[in-house]
């Protein structure tokens, strides 16, 4: 079996890439189970922070490692908070919620786009990046209660309701991440 170590110290991502990574006979190991230590994400865009964290964890263990990076893009607010999501609102979501809105409803720009980028990182140094975008609109008020993160602002075209609303079920069918995996998966399976 192939095994993949994920650039991860939190158990929920981990466990989220073993499901994905399983039925294509890989096995997720993360670097927080190995104690690996984390790297400054100090890199400009999504797919930047990604490799830096991939590489990271690949020359610490030796292994093939694999990183994600990902964040919601405002068109309001000129593409932020982007690769700072996770900062942004400095983890009080229901105020970063207050403020989007309000930016949104000011410009009469309700564009956002969720991004995702992937990178896998090899032993001999060679990484391959994959990103994944799922485009919409960010929602008059926060609503729905599944998900996490900005999915109760999220509305993706071709919808009416948010991330939060619509579930894991749709969700995991045209989210950023689920995009980007689909073209990791492909890679891996040697399409
Ligand atoms: P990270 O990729 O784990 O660093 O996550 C970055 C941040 O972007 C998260 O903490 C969330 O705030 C936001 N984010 C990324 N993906 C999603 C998503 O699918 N739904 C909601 N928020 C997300």
């Amino acid at each position: 079996m192939k095994r993949i170590l994920i650039a991860t110290h939190n158990p929920g991502k981990l466990k989220e890439f073993a499901v994905l990574l399983a039925p294509l006979g890989v096995e997720a190991i993360s670097a927080g189970q190995l104690g690996l230590p984390e790297p400054e994400e100090t890199g400009a865009s999504f797919a930047a922070n990604a490799r830096i964290k991939a590489l990271h964890a690949m020359r610490a263990s030796g292994q093939m490692a694999l990183a994600d990076d990902s964040g919601l893009c405002v068109a309001a607010l000129n593409g932020a908070p982007g690769i700072l999501s996770s900062r942004y609102g400095a983890g009080d979501y229901p105020a970063a919620f207050q403020r989007i809105i309000a930016a949104a409803q000011a410009a009469n720009e309700w564009r956002a786009r969720f991004v995702c980028a992937l990178c896998l990182a090899h032993p001999d140094g060679t990484t391959a990046t994959y990103i994944g975008q799922s485009d919409g609109v960010i929602a008059p008020a926060p609503s729905g209660g599944a998900g996490f993160g900005y999915d109760p602002i999220f509305i993706p075209f071709g919808h009416d309701k948010t991330y939060a609303e619509l579930g894991a079920a749709v969700k995991d069918q045209i989210s950023h991440r689920a995009r980007a995996f689909a073209q990791l998966a492909a890679r891996l399976q040697g399409k």
